[in-house]
């Protein structure tokens, strides 16, 4: 697709991966929106990168509906959607409560779903759209205390599924990206000691690639891939 001039959405756009992938979506010429649920660190990160910013809650019906909405209001049109914002609880099964799982669902599964859903019903009605989701290696695989996390990306890579069959006869290119263990601020939320390291991903190299699928003429598209760190041992 051509990028220059394309308006994109990117969900959880303040801070770590959707930050990243912001700003190459940027750089590329797109008319950038990120949203997030805390306003002050969302009008920081978009007044220092340069994008537009709508705050709110992507698993709450009414701001995703909200979001999408304001976008095509000025914008006229809808070009690409990221769907990165996405947390993780990690605990043994035995100490799961019920309420951790939900929320964990409720933004990494049903505000994906409510996100796509807005956007796609835009995509339709142009009949062209990226839609972007953007899982994890853990959907690819589940490890013992990530129940909450894997499971919910494994759901996401089963909607995206679905959503590429349904879609892709308008046009709308939906593609999964897995990235491996990212530097970003994910680990501390969940009381997680990430060792930092020259060798591992950085939000740039998920953004990177992501352009690049972008690129691929319409005629063609790449369903989904993984981004791993090349050495980081
Ligand atoms: N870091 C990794 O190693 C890694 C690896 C594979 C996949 N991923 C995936 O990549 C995505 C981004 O992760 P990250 O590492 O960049 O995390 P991060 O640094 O913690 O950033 C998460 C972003 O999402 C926003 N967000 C969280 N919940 C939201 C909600 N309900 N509604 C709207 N915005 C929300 C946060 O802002 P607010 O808190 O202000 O809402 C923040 O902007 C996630 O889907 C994650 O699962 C990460």
């Amino acid at each position: 697709m051509e990028l220059n001039g394309a308006v994109a959405i990117v969900t959880g756009g303040s801070e770590g991966i959707g930050k990243a992938i912001a700003v190459a979506l940027k750089n590329e010429g797109c008319n950038v929106t990120i949203t997030g649920r805390r306003e002050a660190s969302l009008r920081t990160a978009a007044e220092e990168i340069g994008v537009e910013w709508i705050a709110g809650d992507v698993g709450v019906e009414a701001d995703a509906v909200r979001t999408v909405a304001e976008v095509i209001e000025k914008h006229g049109r809808l070009d690409v959607l990221v769907n990165n914002a996405g947390y993780g609880v990690f605990k043994p099964l035995v100490e799961m409560e019920l309420g951790e799982l939900e929320g964990v669902y409720r933004t990494n599964v049903f505000g994906a779903f409510l996100m796509a859903r807005e956007a796609a019903r835009q995509f339709v009605k142009q009949q062209s759209g990226e839609l972007i989701n953007i899982s994890s290696t853990s959907g690819l695989k589940g490890g013992r205390g990530s129940t909450a996390y894997s499971s919910s990306k494994f759901a996401l890579r089963g909607m995206t599924e679905c959503w590429r069959d349904e879609l892709r006869r308008s046009n709308v290119r939906v593609m999964l990206v897995n990235p491996s263990e990212v530097q970003t601020e994910f680990f501390s939320k969940v009381g997680r000691n990430q060792e930092l390291s020259d060798k591992k991903l950085r939000g740039q190299e998920i953004a990177d690639a992501i352009v690049g699928a972008l690129k691929v003429d319409n005629r063609g598209f790449i369903p989904e891939f993984s981004v791993f760190a090349t050495n980081p041992f």
